[in-house]
């Protein structure tokens, strides 16, 4: 994905990449691009954003957003979110992966590495 540049004030949107799919982080506007076989979350810490979190692997709930946009699937079988909750728009984008754009509601994401 490309890399949200260090040196944009943390409420900035970054341009968009010109080519493959992009994880648009709201309310922030942070866009950061997907790459294949990371989960949504992993794309989103190359880019040097942060979403909270605990275990990692699809169990604890702690990343519970909603998706506003696009579609994911999951790379583990069954993860800790109920098929009622997919229809409402939660996801666990520490197990989520997409090929296409996404928006996530993640208000409490930060940046530590900008400046
Ligand atoms: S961090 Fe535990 S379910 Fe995502």
């Amino acid at each position: 994905m490309c890399q949200v540049a260090p040196s944009t004030p943390p409420d900035s949107p970054t341009p968009p990449t010109p080519d493959g799919p992009v994880l648009l982080l709201a309310p922030h506007g942070w866009r950061v691009p997907l790459q294949a076989g990371l989960s949504l979350m992993e794309s989103a810490e190359r880019a040097g954003v942060r979403l909270v979190r605990s275990c990692r692997n699809g169990t604890c709930r702690r990343c519970l957003c909603r998706i506003t946009a696009g579609e994911v699937s999951y790379r583990i079988d069954w993860p800790g979110v109920s098929a009622e909750e997919r229809a409402e728009g939660w996801v666990l984008p520490c197990v989520a992966v997409a090929s296409r754009d996404v928006t996530l509601l993640v208000p409490d994401a930060t940046r530590p590495l900008a400046v």
